[in-house]
């Protein structure tokens, strides 16, 4: 495949300059903010992602939603700028994104609008970073092969990952596309077994359900606001996460 349009996808360009796609047909919901697809990422995930970098010699990731990896992408340039090493599981029900992503990273993508549009994305995380795009291809293609980057299918109640996280990166869609996946249940019930006693939990979304399932679970919540005109996003913090002069 070479467009996105034969994946069943409409592609929009955001204020940033940066991609995010949408499922074709009037009711769907984009992937990322309008104002700016990569800027969100940086804004919402890039940041907690520096911290536990910054903390951790090797820090487990999850990460709820492929889309085009901008997540994956920044969790690579934080490991790199911070000199540690990373397992990520990434969890998509849309297949195709998974295997154009790491036919990507394989260097088996044919020339046309996907592998273009990937490497803006690349291009784009490197840029912000400022780690050269050559070194995050190798790493995250690395990090594939050698099964510290696992792409997984859809998330629901009968398939949570094993183990625990240090950073949980929750971009799923709204609790309006998905909304099992927004539930106190589902959350509080995912957190008890996946996060780890020292982790960060970022999302774009601050709802009453996530942020009761946090507090119950032991996470501090950091008064954050949210990415361009959105009201509040949400970082739940525990164990070395929350810093001494707080808790
Ligand atoms: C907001 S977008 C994620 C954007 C992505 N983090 C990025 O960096 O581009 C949400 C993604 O979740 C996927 N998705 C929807 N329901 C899902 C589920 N139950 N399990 C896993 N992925 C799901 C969608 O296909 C979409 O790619």
């Amino acid at each position: 495949m070479k467009t996105w349009q034969e994946m069943g996808f409409q592609r929009e360009i955001t204020r940033d300059g940066s991609l995010t796609l949408k499922t074709e047909g009037t009711s769907s919901e984009a992937m990322h903010h309008s104002g700016g697809a990569l800027e969100e990422t940086l804004f919402i995930y890039g940041e907690p992602l520096r911290e536990i970098f910054s903390l951790l010699p090797k820090a487990r990731i999850f990460s709820l939603g492929l889309g085009l990896g901008y997540v994956e992408f920044v969790t690579a340039a934080q490991a790199i700028l911070a000199g540690k090493d990373f397992e990520i599981v990434t969890m998509e029900s849309v297949e195709p994104l998974s295997q154009v992503l790491k036919a990507f990273l394989r260097g088996d993508l044919s020339d046309g609008e996907i592998k273009s549009d990937l490497e803006n994305v690349l291009g784009g995380v490197s840029e912000k970073t400022g780690v050269s795009k050559d070194l995050l291809f190798q790493e995250l293609g690395r990090a594939l092969n050698e099964g510290r980057w696992d792409i997984r299918g859809a998330f629901g109640e009968d398939s949570v990952p094993e183990g625990r996280f240090h950073g949980i990166m929750y971009d799923a869609f709204s609790s309006k596309t998905s909304p099992l996946l927004w539930t106190e249940e589902f959350l509080s019930n995912f957190w008890g077994a996946c996060a780890n006693e020292d982790s960060l939990v970022s999302t774009y979304a601050c709802t009453g359900n996530l942020k009761r399932s946090l507090k119950k679970s032991g996470f501090q919540l950091d008064a954050r606001s949210g990415f361009q005109g959105k009201r509040s996003a949400t970082l739940g913090r525990r164990g070395i996460f929350i810093s001494p002069r707080d808790s």
